[in-house]
């Protein structure tokens, strides 16, 4: 059986934890600063695995020693957004967790592929990437397909058409530059922008880059976990079966998209072991702006913390 580690016992941590573990992918290891916090998630986890037929061990605790040899680690641990925030505001706070994290990951499971949850998404994962100095493709970051599921349920509810059957495609950073992208999202084969008019795609496209936001205001004590929760599992299992799955994800650009040293969300073939490649989209003139618009305030705070790091 395959080891995945999930960092951070929070309600995204404990759900992707549990998403794992139902669907019997791989033994789950629970890590988090709250070693009673985790090992109690880790048991009540456990103890539902009977009722789904799961053969998955589940365990829990704060020492790292538990993640050995993990063929994925996820990281969640970190401050969520209260609401009013933006994403980028938990930079400074969750760069220094997200370090600690990282560096205790990979003395322990050196050969494991990372994905990162925290926000900022693109910044935590650069950061993570650059703490390791592992090869790009072993380090991701989570939120294209978290937004593209949100875009694909916002359409959904237009056209009154299943969320299943539409195929979104959502690229750039996980922030309010987000870019969804209707001539790539399909329904049922069919272009989102054939289907809907102008003024109908802005609203989709606003409403998709508040997703997150409207979910935090509610909530009114933390961000989404169901929906982010099943796309990490989703992304897990398509690694450890080496499916050659599609999916956006934030990764580190050496020349694709024209762009060179930023991480930002574009699609990647999934497989053993982390991406294998990025796949590159034609994308018209007003929408390579827009993606470089996102590239640029991603580098800003990639600047921010690399002054950070030479600092500390
Ligand atoms: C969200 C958080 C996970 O978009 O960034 O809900």
């Amino acid at each position: 059986m395959p080891k995945v580690t999930v960092v951070g016992a929070g309600m995204v941590g404990s759900t992707t934890a549990m998403r794992v573990a139902e669907q019997g992918l791989a033994d789950v290891v629970l890590i988090d600063v709250d070693g009673d916090l985790a090992r109690g998630k880790a048991l009540d986890i456990a103890q539902s695995l009977s009722l789904t037929d799961s053969p998955s061990v589940v365990r829990g605790g704060e020492d790292y020693r538990l993640a050995e040899d993990s063929q994925v680690v996820v990281i969640t641990a970190g401050f969520p957004r209260r609401p009013g925030m933006s994403r980028a505001d938990l930079l400074d706070r969750n760069a220094t967790v997200v370090r600690e994290v990282v560096e205790s990951v990979a003395e322990v499971a050196p050969d494991c592929a990372i994905v990162v949850v925290t926000n900022p998404l693109d910044e935590m994962s650069y950061l993570a990437w650059k703490v390791t100095g592992w090869d790009r493709r072993r380090i991701m970051g989570m939120a294209g397909l978290l937004d593209g599921s949100r875009y694909a349920y916002f359409a959904g509810r237009e056209l009154g058409a299943c969320p299943g059957q539409i195929q979104p495609l959502v690229l750039g950073s996980h922030g309010e530059t987000m870019l969804p992208l209707p001539r790539f999202t399909s329904v049922g084969g069919i272009p989102l922008d054939q289907l809907l008019p102008p003024e109908k795609l802005l609203d989709l496209k606003e409403r998709t880059r508040e997703g997150g936001a409207e979910i935090v205001r509610l909530l009114r004590t933390g961000s989404a976990y169901y929906a982010p929760s099943a796309c990490v599992a989703r992304m897990v299992k398509a690694m450890l079966k080496d499916e050659g799955w599609r999916v956006v994800a934030s990764v580190l650009l050496k020349g694709e998209y024209g762009m060179g040293d930023v991480f930002l969300g574009v699609p990647v073939v999934l497989g053993a072991g982390g991406w294998r490649e990025v796949v590159e989209l034609p994308l018209t003139p007003s929408e390579r702006r827009e993606l470089e618009e996102c590239a640029r305030l991603v580098r800003e705070r990639m600047a921010e913390l690399d002054a950070w790091l030479a600092d500390s």
